[in-house]
């Protein structure tokens, strides 16, 4: 990894759901500012323990220090700076909403809306989007030297890749113009019949439907051009030269044929492909491949059962090491990746800085 993310100052980790891209994620970051760099991680949904570990307690939507000693008391030296902070999609977007308002009142006037609450919350790709432009405003501030960003547990990872045009797309879209027309289609909805059930619908309910609706299309239409402009913005850093995209997989079927499929997406957008993690992988070691049962009942004191157990054990692991290899094999071939970082399953979940310090000495080893 050393090698393969010099010189980087941006560094995303995407994969599968469940694969460890939040473990990755937080392990480079430390791994990065050992070696003396200031960096921040952005986490998404990171396990509780995970995040207490970090002392990521604090919901602040910014990045937190992370004390020095927390670390070196398991063996690593910071020489850097570790920074670490878990996005808050929600937030984030409504910051950036407040950011590209022309002045107070529309941005009071937006944030406070009932629709714009509901749909904040809710727009596809949000989550994706809010992670990119977080991301992009930590880079701008130029307080970090790399930025380590985690992905939100999308069913696809692409997602991820296309939300700034997706999310463009929503406000380009037809469906918005229409509202934003005067004469179109808003105009029409308003009209008599809406009137009436809008007239009852705040007599029993206390809300109005026109007016936040109105409010709303007219408050947004302000903002279209500053939000399109940042897409656009987030879009190239995405493309950046100094930003790689590390695509983090288990061995399993299904997470390996969508690494592969991400990796040639990537290759085929012009995109930087940083290498690839395959996490939770049953090592070959080297071992026989049948247990010696005379020698094991021998040693385990004469007891066959057990020695038969232990066999049993022996060939299943065996097995899920081989189909491991196999999976690791067909990976590399697809990708034309010859030498992707593998990390094995560890005893346990990995939800503290111990763990931690176990998947970077794989990360950063040799
Ligand atoms: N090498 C490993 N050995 C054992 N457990 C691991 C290993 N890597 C990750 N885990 C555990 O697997 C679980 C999933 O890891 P993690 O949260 O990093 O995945 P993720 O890709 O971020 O998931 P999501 O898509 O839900 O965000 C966690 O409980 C983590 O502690
Ligand atoms: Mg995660």
């Amino acid at each position: 990894m050393r090698a393969r993310l010099q010189d980087k100052r941006v560094v995303i980790c995407a994969g599968s759901g469940g694969v460890g891209k939040t473990t990755t994620s937080a392990a480079l970051a430390m791994g990065l500012a050992a070696e003396g760099k200031r960096v921040a991680v952005v986490t998404i949904d990171p396990a509780r323990r995970l995040a207490n570990a970090l002392g990521l307690e604090d919901l602040g939507n910014e990045p937190h220090l992370v004390d020095p000693a927390r670390l070196a008391g398991h063996g690593i030296e910071v020489r850097g700076e570790l920074w670490a902070m878990m996005l808050d999609p929600k937030r984030t977007f409504d910051e950036l909403i407040a950011r590209l308002a022309p002045d107070e009142r529309a941005r009071e006037e937006v944030l406070a809306n009932r629709i714009y609450q509901q749909i904040s919350g809710a727009v596809a790709g949000s989550q994706e989007f809010s992670a990119v432009a977080k991301l992009y405003e930590l880079d701008r501030s130029g307080r970090f030297d790399v930025l380590v960003l985690d992905t939100p547990p999308s069913r696809n990872a692409l997602d991820f890749l296309d939300a700034p045009e997706r999310l463009t797309g929503f406000f380009e879209g037809r469906a918005l113009r229409v509202f934003l027309v005067p004469t179109g289609l808003a105009a029409r909805v308003m009209g008599r019949g809406t009137s009436v059930f809008s007239a009852v619908l705040k007599r029993l309910t206390g809300v109005d439907l026109l007016e936040d609706l109105g409010v709303f299309f007219r408050a947004l239409g302000g903002l279209i051009e500053g939000f399109k402009e940042r897409a656009a913005g987030v879009t190239a850093l995405l493309r950046d030269e100094g930003t790689t995209f590390v695509v983090v997989t288990s061995p399993e079927r299904d997470p390996i044929e969508e690494a592969i499929f991400f990796a040639g997406k990537l290759r085929d957008a012009g995109m930087p492909f940083g290498g690839l993690v395959v996490n939770r992988a049953h090592p070959l070691d080297g071992g026989p491949s049948e247990a010696d049962l005379s020698a094991l009942t021998a040693a385990l004191g004469d007891d066959a059962s057990l020695a038969a157990k232990v066999a049993r054990t022996y060939a299943e692991e065996r097995t899920l090491a081989e189909r491991d290899q196999a999976a690791i094999e067909h990976l590399c071939a697809q990708t034309g990746e010859r030498d992707p970082i593998v990390i094995p399953q560890l005893d346990g979940d990995v939800h503290d800085i111990d763990g931690l310090v176990a998947i970077h000495a794989h990360l950063f080893a040799g």
